[in-house]
């Protein structure tokens, strides 16, 4: 597990706003964020404008990774050849570590774009652990694994959320990418108070933290974690208990859907910064 020198807030890049960021660039102004997180998906494999465009941000920004697609969870092999081009990828972006999510995405071959939970139990734990410990090898990188938000637990569970995640961490002695908003919605959403399963995250293996918005859905009667709507102030709180646990590790704001322009990102990930300045100084204050 490794850690890495990046603090503060910083955003997921987009391609709804990669114009406006390169215009920037173009008149050589600083960029407004300490880093970006971006996902090789969307540009590894392909020619063309977006692996361009993202030469230019890395000489000037520093990079995290956070892939889509590894389904470290899942029983088929792990894809050998996407490995091989990430591992590629990766080693031309250098980022400290590479994430991907705690989830299983595809059965029998077929690919199923989605990011589906995995049992609750220690069988599925060694499973992945030992699939990321894998991917780890393949990619010659450390990995970090990230806490997915899900509505339906398959099986009976035999562990609660987070004691899976640890015994994922602790067997596969790999980082967290700990995303407090799905922490929330999860907590809120299975009856469980989100700030008790934040207790039980081991503070010195989250390697970076993710928050987004999510909305209610009257016909689902869940939180559902759209990346479409602002952060709400409860999730900043919750931002700000693991910025008090963890220290300075980087944050980075998501949106997915109904990306605003540039400017309304960066007024939203100022508030972000407020609730990460908190948790600092309430870690500083209990030192
Ligand atoms: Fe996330």
């Amino acid at each position: 597990m490794t850690g890495s020198a990046l603090t503060g807030v910083g955003l997921g890049l987009r391609w709804e706003f990669l114009d406006e960021v390169l215009d920037l660039l173009d008149r050589g102004e600083a960029l407004p964020v300490p880093f970006f997180e971006l996902s090789p998906e969307n540009y590894m494999r392909r020619g063309g404008y977006f692996p361009a465009a993202l030469e230019r941000v890395r000489e000037r920004c520093a990079l995290l990774t956070h892939g889509l697609t590894m389904s470290v969870g899942g029983v088929d092999p792990l894809d050998a050849g996407y490995l091989r081009d990430l591992g590629r990828f990766l080693g031309r972006l250098d980022p400290p570590f590479h994430s991907d999510h705690l989830c299983f995405s595809g059965v029998d071959g077929r690919f199923l774009h989605d990011l589906l939970p995995l049992p609750l139990t220690s069988a599925a734990a060694a499973h992945a652990a030992a699939r990321i410990r894998e991917a780890e090898d393949r990619l010659g990188r450390p990995m970090a694994i990230e806490n997915i938000t899900y509505y339906l637990a398959p099986g009976r569970a035999a562990l609660d959320e987070a004691d899976f995640l640890v015994e994922v961490l602790e067997r596969a002695g790999c980082g967290l990418l700990l995303d407090v908003n799905n922490l929330y919605v999860n907590g809120r959403n299975h009856g469980v108070d989100p700030a008790a399963l934040l207790e039980k995250i081991p503070p010195g293996r989250v390697v970076a933290m993710h928050v987004a918005g999510h909305e209610w859905r009257d016909d689902a009667g869940l939180l559902i974690d759209t990346h479409g709507a602002p952060v709400i102030a409860p999730v900043l709180d919750l931002l700000a208990r693991a910025v008090a646990r963890t220290g300075p590790v980087p944050v980075v704001l998501e949106r997915d859907n109904d990306v605003p322009p540039l400017e309304a990102l960066l007024t939203e990930r100022a508030e972000v910064e407020a609730a990460y300045r908190r948790g600092l100084a309430a870690r500083e204050a209990a030192a």
